[in-house]
């Protein structure tokens, strides 16, 4: 039976301060806070079965209380979790987001179903990452993923993610670590100022 709601409280001992939603630019897609305005899309999107399959914190069926509860989460989850909607220009077309801002902060990431296939998330877990690592001291980001998930370890091989290991809750959930330093050598040109440029580029809009 999947659980019914989101988290209700962040678990997250020392809130991140400064930590708030930037707009981003990719090629194709502007990464932004996810709004009020957004619950039909996710509604729409998460609520595809093959979309919430791989994920462990969206229930299934999915209805706009858990989108509301979602957002309402992400404001009280400010400095622990923080969350980007892609927008292609016609909406929400998918999320990315970080938690345990605190620790080492864990990527999680989804598209809509009809939006897979298209690179979407390759192209933009890169741009999310390097506006981390900007806006934070993190020096490593980790990531899980079902040993059959095949479609994001590929997004997080091409964002330079390692192999970390398999986590021992689970033998079918592989780990994955990316490490700063590792980060800006595959994406040489994200060095600190990606972030800053890709906003200026969304605000000029
Ligand atoms: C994981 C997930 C986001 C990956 O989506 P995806 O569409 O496969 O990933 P991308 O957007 O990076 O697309 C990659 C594919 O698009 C293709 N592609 C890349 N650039 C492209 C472009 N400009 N135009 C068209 N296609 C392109 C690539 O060939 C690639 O295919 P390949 O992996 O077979 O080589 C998606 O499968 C998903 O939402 N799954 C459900 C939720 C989930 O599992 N989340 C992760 C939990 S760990």
């Amino acid at each position: 039976v999947p659980e019914r709601s989101v988290e209700t409280h962040a678990r997250c001992e020392t809130p991140v301060a400064g930590v708030a939603p930037a707009t981003l630019a990719t090629a194709r897609l502007i990464l932004r806070a996810p709004a009020g305005s957004d619950v039909a899309r996710i509604v729409a999107l998460a609520g595809n079965r093959e979309v919430a399959h791989f994920l462990a914190r969206v229930p299934h069926p999915y209805v706009a209380a858990d989108a509301r509860a979602w957002l309402a989460y992400l404001e009280r989850a400010r400095g622990c979790e923080i969350a980007f909607a892609l927008d292609d220009g016609t909406g929400l077309i998918g999320v990315i987001s970080f938690r345990a801002l605190d620790e080492t902060p864990e990527i999680g990431y989804w598209l809509g179903r009809e939006y897979w296939g298209k690179g979407y998330m390759s192209e933009a877990a890169p741009v999310a990452l390097a506006w981390l690592f900007g806006a934070t001291a993190t020096q490593a980001v980790a990531a899980r993923a079902s040993a059959v998930n095949t479609a994001s370890h590929a997004v997080l091989s091409r964002a330079g993610f390692a192999l970390a290991g398999s986590d021992a809750a689970g033998e079918r959930d592989l780990t994955f670590r990316l490490d700063r330093a590792a980060f800006f050598r595959l994406h040489d040109d994200m060095n600190g100022t990606a972030a800053d440029g890709a906003a200026q580029k969304a605000t000029q809009r």
